[in-house]
C-alpha cells in the first residue's frame, strides 16, 4: 500500500487503548475506539509535548496528560484551547492496520 506503513493486526489493538509508534522518524498515536480507527502525530500543540498516547479517551476525545487540553480525534481541533492535531489517514485492509506515511510529498522539477 503505497504511501502508508503498516502497523499492525487490527485484532490486537484494545479499545480506547492509545498505541504509540514511529513512523518515519516520528512518533505517532494510533487509537481504535469503538469501530473507528483515528491517527495522528504525537505531538500536543499545547507545549509540543509527545504523551499523547498516555491521555485519556472518551468518545472520539483524546484529553493530553500534561495540562488537560482535549482534542476531537476525528478533525484534530482542540476543544479547550487552540491548535489542532496532525491528523494521519489510517486504514484497516484485510485486518491489518495501515498508517499514512509521514515522509513529505517529493518534489521535483521538470527543469534541471
Ligand atoms: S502538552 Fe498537552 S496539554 Fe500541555
Amino acid at each position: 500500500m503505497d504511501g502508508f506503513t503498516k502497523i499492525g493486526r487490527a485484532i490486537d489493538m484494545k479499545d480506547r487503548k492509545p498505541l504509540n509508534s514511529v513512523i518515519d522518524g516520528s512518533s505517532v498515536v494510533i487509537v481504535k475506539a469503538d469501530n473507528d480507527l483515528f491517527a495522528f502525530e504525537n505531538n500536543c500543540p499545547q507545549q509540543h509535548f509527545s504523551l499523547l498516547h498516555q491521555g485519556t479517551i472518551e468518545g472520539c476525545e483524546i484529553t493530553c496528560p500534561m495540562h488537560g487540553w482535549t482534542f476531537n480525534m476525528k478533525s484534530g481541533e482542540s476543544i479547550n484551547g487552540n491548535g489542532r492535531l496532525k491528523n494521519l489517514k489510517v486504514k484497516n485492509s484485510d485486518g491489518w492496520i495501515w498508517v499514512e506515511s509521514m515522509k513529505p510529498a517529493q518534489s521535483f522539477s521538470l527543469f534541471d
